[in-house]
């Protein structure tokens, strides 16, 4: 998604717009821009392509000014170019949209019937020029833009700089997160407080249809209905290790590294003794009768997860919906129902707009997130943070483990208050748990043998990947990380569909990732897997020794898992599917940390 920065500050701010911008870097984007005002004068920079690409711009043409804004482009309207990038510029005010402006063209109508025609394909400019329309018109910067802002639908995160006005930045805040940061004598505005860690740690979230009008003396923050509001300010801990790689060639792969350690950071903060122990009220489950569980992307497959454990476990019926589509179909909630929304960023718009469908219907409203002063951990009565750091990686990797391993300590929780499992069983499954971590060192150990692997695999056009009970939703995870990074087409399916369909796809081109420890269900998978082999599909098993040797020497290639108790063997099997995803991807020479057309963060619908 886009990324916004600003800065009235005492110096040049022009690099101080870009290094802030090279922090939002992990929201994906195409092109980048920078305006300041200098002497009362508007001016800007854009470049298409990596940041690099302007730092170099500005170098051979520099723009000064102590006041700036600035911006990382992710196309939602108009391709990727110099001339849709960001700043857009009407006459003499500039503006930076992370959102969707849904009714642009009608905007444009009117501006159309006064004379004004746009240069670009975008909604943004849409926003520039009906302010400086106002403007025209007799009205001030700040009232031009308010009453721009009354006129927009959609979501959007704007900053606006205007000609002539050296300590003024307006901003709003409507669907997508803004957030103002406090300097000494100098003020901050940007999408996230890891954009302004570098500046300063004092940080106060706009709130749904705040505006502010920024000044060097402070902010001055109104509601949606326009009344003053007074918004917290909050020191945050932003992890300064997010840009440093630890000697890694990607982020991606120090956060693959770093899962030992954050879950086994998760399970210390919830774990006291053989207590699970959740934030404030908690939950009581002794009054809570079914789960509706929402999500995108990776974070819906740890949802889907952890319906298996719940139900299993807890003998909660358990819901999973993707969030774009729960939103959409409105479905009944029925008294005594829990939601639960999983989100790494806390900021995906569909899951955040379910999230306020739940409200007022649903008894209790419970997110699992890693941003925990995101807008989802903001809305909801029980927040549960994960505790994986700061994930910039664009493929999701530590921040999937976390959410497993909280949701499955609240499965555990749940199972306890509902005398759904013995104290004896429940200490196992927590055994089980504390040696999840140790497990997961020793799966990291695979590196070597799956880098090989994937040197092969990355010669595949078509992958399929099979995994029954709770390795269906990891075998969604494994091709959905195979995809997004190295752009190999890879589906999933349930090992019990094969024969429904699927196995027509079977040829000696198409590698089938099987992932299947040695569990309960296991020889139902083998049976699958003599399916494929005799169809000549190449097997690749991920499987536990004892697996490995059952399933015989035909399979294609394998990766040996450490045996572990079945309950935690979905955050065991990321791992691999992780590592297979990464190393492929490495072969195949992408942009592993910032896959093409993706963003960190989806926060337009
Ligand atoms: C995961 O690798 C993807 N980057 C994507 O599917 C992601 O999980 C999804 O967009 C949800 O993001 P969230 O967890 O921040 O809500």
């Amino acid at each position: 998604m886009c990324g916004i920065v600003g800065v009235l500050g005492n110096h040049e701010v022009a690099p101080i717009l870009v290094e802030a911008l090279k922090r939002l870097e992990y929201r994906g984007y195409d092109s980048a821009g920078i305006a300041t005002v200098q002497n009362g004068k508007l001016d800007r920079r854009r470049a298409l392509g990596k940041l690099v690409n302007l730092s170099d711009l500005l170098v051979h043409d520099p723009l000064p000014g102590h006041a700036g804004i600035g911006h990382t482009r992710w196309a939602t309207h108009g391709e990727p170019s110099v001339i849709n990038a960001h700043p857009h510029q009407s006459g003499n005010v500039a503006v930076v949209h992370n959102g969707i402006i849904e009714n642009f063209r009608d905007l444009r109508a009117e501006l159309a019937e006064a004379g004004l025609t746009p240069e670009t394909e975008t909604d943004t400019e849409t926003v520039a020029m009906m302010t400086r329309l106002h403007m025209d018109r007799g009205l001030p910067p700040v009232e031009a833009a308010f009453k721009t802002i009354d006129q927009l639908e959609g979501a959007f995160a704007l900053a606006f700089l205007f000609d002539g006005e050296e300590d003024l930045i307006v901003v709003a805040r409507k669907g997508s997160p803004l957030a103002i940061g406090h300097g000494d004598g100098e003020m901050f505005v940007g999408s996230d407080a890891i954009a302004l860690a570098p500046l300063t740690d004092r940080i106060t979230y706009l709130e749904e249809g705040d505006r502010a009008v920024v000044t060097r003396a402070g902010a001055v923050i109104t509601d949606a209905e326009g009344r003053l509001a007074n918004r917290d300010m909050q020191q945050i801990e932003v992890d300064a290790a997010r840009v440093d790689k630890a000697g890694h060639k990607h982020f991606m792969s120090k956060e693959i590294a770093e899962q030992p350690a954050v879950v086994a950071r998760a399970i210390e903060h919830y774990l006291q003794g053989s207590d699970i122990v959740l934030p404030g009220d908690g939950i009581d489950f002794t009054k809570i009768d079914r789960l509706t569980l929402v999500a995108c992307g990776t974070a819906f497959y740890a949802c889907l997860t952890a319906k298996y454990w719940f139900e299993q476990l807890a003998r909660i019926p358990v819901e999973v919906d993707i969030a774009s589509e729960f939103r959409y179909r409105e479905p009944p909630i029925p008294n005594r129902t829990m939601a639960l929304f999983v989100s790494q960023s806390g900021e995906t718009a569909d899951t955040l707009a379910a999230l306020r469908y739940c409200k007022e219907k649903a008894d209790k409203i419970v997110s699992v997130v890693n941003v925990t002063t995101s807008s989802i951990a903001r809305e909801s009565d029980v927040t549960l943070p994960i505790f994986a750091g700061v994930e910039v990686g664009v493929a999701s990797t530590k921040a999937f483990t976390c959410q497993l391993t909280v949701l499955l300590l609240l499965a555990l929780k749940a199972a306890k208050a509902r005398g759904a499992q013995s104290d004896a069983e429940l200490a196992t499954h927590l055994s089980a748990l504390q040696n999840l971590p140790g497990a997961i060192n020793v799966a990291l150990g695979a590196g070597d043998s799956i880098r090989r692997t994937a040197r092969k695999l990355s010669e595949a056009r078509d992958v399929l990947f099979l995994g029954r009970g709770l390795m269906y939703p990891l075998a969604l995870e494994g091709a959905l990380k195979l995809k997004e990074i190295s752009y190999i087409h890879a589906e999933a399916y349930a090992s019990g569909e094969l024969k429904h369909g699927p196995i027509a796809l079977i040829d000696k081109n198409v590698p089938v990732i099987v992932m299947a420890p040695r569990d309960s269900l296991f020889d139902k998978t083998v049976s699958n897997m003599q399916e494929v082999m005799a169809r000549k599909g190449k097997v690749l098993l991920m499987s536990d020794s004892q697996g490995l040797k059952e399933a015989g020497d035909d399979v294609w290639e394998e990766i040996e898992m450490p045996a572990a108790p079945e309950i935690v063997t979905p955050i065991l099997y990321a791992v691999p599917a992780q590592l297979l995803a990464y190393h492929t991807a490495v072969a195949k020479g992408t942009d592993v940390d910032q896959p093409r057309n993706l963003a960190k963060s989806v926060t337009v619908e």
